[in-house]
């Protein structure tokens, strides 16, 4: 059945060469600001210097050093500098990590209980959040317009989602010249990732979503199509951009209204993240096609439309299923992506952990919530096969 549904994203996007020159106009003017970043990739692509220029005498704090896979025990440091400097408003700039850090800082800065770990585990409601404003400097995770955070807590090897409309940005600006200096292998990451987030509302059950499926086929092509162009040439502006959009409109909440979502694969990935620290997209791509494989009864139509409509594909429905999971594997495979969990060191010994923590969780996943913890189990020998 088509779901009921409310939308409201309130995200401003301000998108194209230039943009962040706009910076100032965003942020309010008495605003005492937190700019967060990474690892130091700002300084070297002259993102850091568009940023202080657009910031020109206005009060700025600054907190870098958010690792890839933002840990608790890091954004704890910038919430205790944010609430000792009193900060206001909190500027993102960067990858989806940096973006998800400062949603957690958001909520934890004016979080008044002993336990700000439970902000990400649900445990504890917050009721409040510093606002934010982000500079997207890598296009895979959507987090520039959605709510979700994704953080890891190093002490307990866990990773974790959370959500709350509260840590919404109130603005992204998202130029793609400011992602000409990503290597190769974000570049397939932040693509991947993005597939990936498309598969997770697209490939369930038809509800008859005509708009939504026929969105979710647009990027997946989109996808597809501009891969080999903005791998091959970094600096294809028109390649890029399209690549940029496809990644934030993956995610952004629009193609999951109306339709049943899986999100089995990120929940695995992040288990092989916790315990391998494979990156994000990598960790996708050594599920996502065993998972289909398992699936596929159940999945049987949308594989069907999906080897029609995205790969061109026709036979037989039984040669249309093998032949879309086919598709699928060698697409995370066209772009450098292993779909051999075993090539990152998961063994059973691991798929043992991942089981027993699904089982202690009691967590179910899949549109039909039927990808148990011994379904987990059957993936990922596949996968290590
Ligand atoms: O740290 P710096 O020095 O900035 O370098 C980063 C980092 O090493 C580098 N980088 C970023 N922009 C660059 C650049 N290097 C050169 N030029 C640029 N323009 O890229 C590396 C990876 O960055 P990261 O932010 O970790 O990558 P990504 O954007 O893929 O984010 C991954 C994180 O997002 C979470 C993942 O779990 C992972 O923790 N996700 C968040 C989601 C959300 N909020 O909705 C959904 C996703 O499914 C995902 O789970
Ligand atoms: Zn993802």
């Amino acid at each position: 059945m088509f779901n009921n549904f409310v939308y409201q994203n309130p995200v401003k996007i301000l998108f194209g060469k230039g943009q962040i020159a706009q910076l100032s106009k965003q942020i309010p003017a008495d605003a005492k600001i937190l700019l967060t970043y990474g690892g130091g990739s700002i300084f070297q692509n002259g993102v850091y210097e568009q940023v202080k220029k657009a910031l020109e005498g206005r009060n700025i704090v600054e907190f870098g050093g958010i690792e890839a896979n933002p840990t608790y025990e890091t954004l704890m440091q910038a919430v205790e500098l944010g609430r000792k400097e009193e900060i206001t408003f909190l500027l993102a700039v960067g990858g989806g990590s940096v973006l998800d850090g400062t949603k957690f800082i958001a909520a934890a800065i004016p979080f008044e209980g002993d336990d700000a770990w439970q902000i990400v585990t649900g445990q504890a409601k917050f009721k409040k959040a510093i606002p934010i404003g982000s500079v997207l400097t890598l296009p895979a995770t959507g987090s520039e317009m959605n709510y979700f955070a994704v953080i890891s807590k190093k002490s307990t090897q866990e990773k974790k989602g959370m959500g709350n409309p509260l840590v919404y940005p109130t603005f992204s600006i998202l130029d793609p010249e400011t992602t000409f200096s990503l290597p190769p292998r974000q570049i397939a990451n932040g693509i991947a990732d993005a597939f990936t987030h498309v598969m997770e509302q697209y490939m369930t059950y038809p509800v008859d979503a005509q708009i939504q499926d026929r969105f979710a086929e647009s990027i997946i092509q989109t996808l597809i199509e501009v891969a080999p162009k903005t791998l091959e040439n970094p600096t294809n502006y028109e390649a890029r951009a399209n690549f940029m959009w496809a990644a934030t409109v993956a995610l952004n909440g629009f193609i999951s209204l109306g339709v049943p979502q899986d999100w089995a694969t990120h929940q695995i990935g992040h288990e092989l993240t916790a315990f391998h620290g494979v990156d994000h997209a990598r960790s996708l791509a050594v599920v996502l096609p065993y998972l289909l494989k398992i699936k596929q009864e159940s999945k049987r139509e949308k594989l069907i439309q999906y080897a029609k409509r995205v790969w061109n594909l026709s036979g037989t429905d039984d040669e249309l299923v093998a032949g879309a999971i086919q598709k699928t594997g060698e697409f995370y495979e066209s772009l450098g992506l292993s779909i051999k969990a075993s090539e990152y060191g998961v063994n059973q010994e691991t798929i043992a952990k991942i089981v027993k923590r699904f089982e202690a969780r009691g967590v179910n996943f899949g549109e039909k919530a039927d990808i148990t913890p011994a379904v987990v189990a059957e993936i990922l020998e596949m996968s290590i096969a």
